[in-house]
């Protein structure tokens, strides 16, 4: 049998699909690469706004034709299999197998069973599960919690991936060893809330050590370098901040959600912390990591935000000074309590808001981009770009990086680049030889291809 897997939503998805990949070749499947190529298709599915919910009805209904037409299998994972949404969209959609965050172990059962297959329990035996390696990648995730123990007031997360649960110090350093062996290079550390490891369901977990000390090991286990995702900034310890300058493999490079600048609509969204409480993690990690390329999540048009609060997130912004942000319009999300208790605000309000912040972002970020121009940035370049004769990769501080081929590199890998140009969303750039030689002229990328790389795609 020939499977492909479909990925929708976040990092954590990632790291899922792949874990899933690796069960279904350990079962004797085939990994192909199109939809067109598979016997079975699972979808990982992602709930967290309306829009991606769209996606996997509309793929679903396509899948459907072609269980009709030639027998195909299909599957749905994730975090929308986990809601009664999700399940009525399976139901309509005759999807064969439907495992949630927690059930992703049961693929093997799901395939031997010949009726109709859904798992829906989170099963202890995952967290300590340790998927084998990627090969022959640069870059890898590491999922050290999963679920999350917060409740803000819009999010979907805790009903989909359910209470935080962290997995044990030995079983994350095992892991990452194995990643060594296979030659990777940066690992990403994720969790809905990092800072929060070892503290499951508000209780700190014996023998296991906090976030910044966790930090503080995997430095030490040889790997090149360390990212993590998401910080909430309720559960951030100045020691994150020093442990991060302690430890020269963690990348300078702080991606800390505020969600709004206005304490007001911090309360309605139960965030748990306060715009000044925010800013004074902010300036621990300046204090400690100068330097340090600082990224955000913000939700514009919270039901209740008025002018005035859209203004304190714009004036956050600039108090701040952020390199990027993520920035989303509020999608009310059947099941939280904002969709509950809120009247969500008028469409074109959203949209007008959205349209100022991304305008401050582009400011900011071309500001930033452009203070890196001359600089040589430490880049992991994973491979070739959408546009012909370039590579792509990230910085230390996660700029999405592009260099011309063979000036000094044809393959990826980690190298020295000096930075000739920079937009809002990339920096351009070639890489050094080794004796540092004097930047050669660069070709320009079109705007359209450099359109299709920016991380604003996301919006
Ligand atoms: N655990 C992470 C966030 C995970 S969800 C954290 O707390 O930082 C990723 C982002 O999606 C959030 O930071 C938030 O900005 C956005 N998001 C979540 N629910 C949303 C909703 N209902 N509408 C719009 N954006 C939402
Ligand atoms: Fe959602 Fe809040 Fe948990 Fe993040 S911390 S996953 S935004 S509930
Ligand atoms: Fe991630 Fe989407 Fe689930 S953002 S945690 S895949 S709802």
């Amino acid at each position: 049998m020939k499977a492909t897997v479909i990925t929708y939503g976040c990092q954590m998805n990632e790291y899922d699909t792949h874990l899933v990949e690796s069960q279904l070749v350990s079962l004797g499947l085939d990994l192909v690469d199109t939809i067109d190529a598979a016997d079975f298709v699972l979808v990982n599915t992602c709930a967290v706004r309306g829009k991606p919910v769209d996606k996997v009805r509309s793929l679903l209904g396509d899948l459907r034709r072609q269980k009709h037409e030639r027998g195909l299998v299909v599957g749905m994972m994730g975090c929308l299999a986990q809601l009664e949404e999700g399940q009525q969209i399976a139901r309509k959609f005759e999807v064969d197998v439907l495992l949630g965050p927690g059930s992703l172990l049961d693929i093997g059962a799901a395939l031997e069973s010949n009726q109709r297959f859904w798992g829906l329990q989170f099963k202890d035996e995952l967290h300590e599960h340790i998927p084998p390696a990627p090969q022959g990648k640069l870059q890898a995730h590491l999922t050290i919690m999963r679920g999350c123990d917060h409740h803000c007031t819009y999010c979907i997360v805790p009903t989909t991936r359910g209470p935080q649960v962290s997995r044990t110090p030995a079983s994350i350093l095992k892991e990452l060893d194995g990643l060594l062996a296979a030659g990777v290079q940066e690992v990403t550390l994720l969790g809905q809330n990092v800072n929060a490891y070892g503290f499951d369901q508000g209780a700190k977990i014996a023998g296991i050590p906090s976030f910044a000390d966790l930090l503080r090991g995997v430095g030490r286990s040889g790997i090149r370098r360390i990212k993590f995702t998401t910080s909430h900034p309720m559960n951030f310890t100045e020691d994150v901040a020093i442990a991060m300058s302690e430890t020269p493999a963690v990348c300078e490079f702080v991606h800390l959600p505020v969600q709004s600048g206005s304490n007001r609509v911090l309360r309605r969204m139960a965030r748990e912390y306060t715009r000044e409480k925010y800013l004074s993690h902010i300036a621990d990690i300046k204090k400690h990591l100068p330097g340090v390329v600082l990224a955000t999540d913000i939700i514009v048009g919270f039901p209740g935000e008025t002018e005035e609060d859209f203004q304190h997130t714009l004036d956050l912004y600039d108090e701040v000074g952020y390199d990027s942000a993520y920035m989303f319009i509020y999608s009310a999300r059947p099941g939280t309590p904002s969709y509950q208790h809120f009247t969500d605000l008028p469409r074109e309000i959203k949209t007008e808001r959205l349209q100022r912040l991304i305008v401050k972002q582009k400011e900011w970020s071309q500001k930033k981009n452009a203070s890196k121009v001359g600089s040589i940035q430490e880049v992991l370049l994973r491979g070739n770009a959408h546009a012909e004769g370039f590579l792509e990769g990230h910085s230390r501080g996660n700029h999405p990086v592009v260099v011309p081929k063979a000036l000094g590199a044809d393959t990826a890998g980690v190298y020295p680049v000096r930075i000739g140009h920079a937009t809002p969303h990339m920096l351009y750039g070639a890489v050094l030889g080794s004796n540092g030689e004097a930047l050669p002229e660069l070709p320009r990328l079109t705007p359209e291809a450099a359109a299709v790389s920016s991380p604003l795609s996301m919006v």
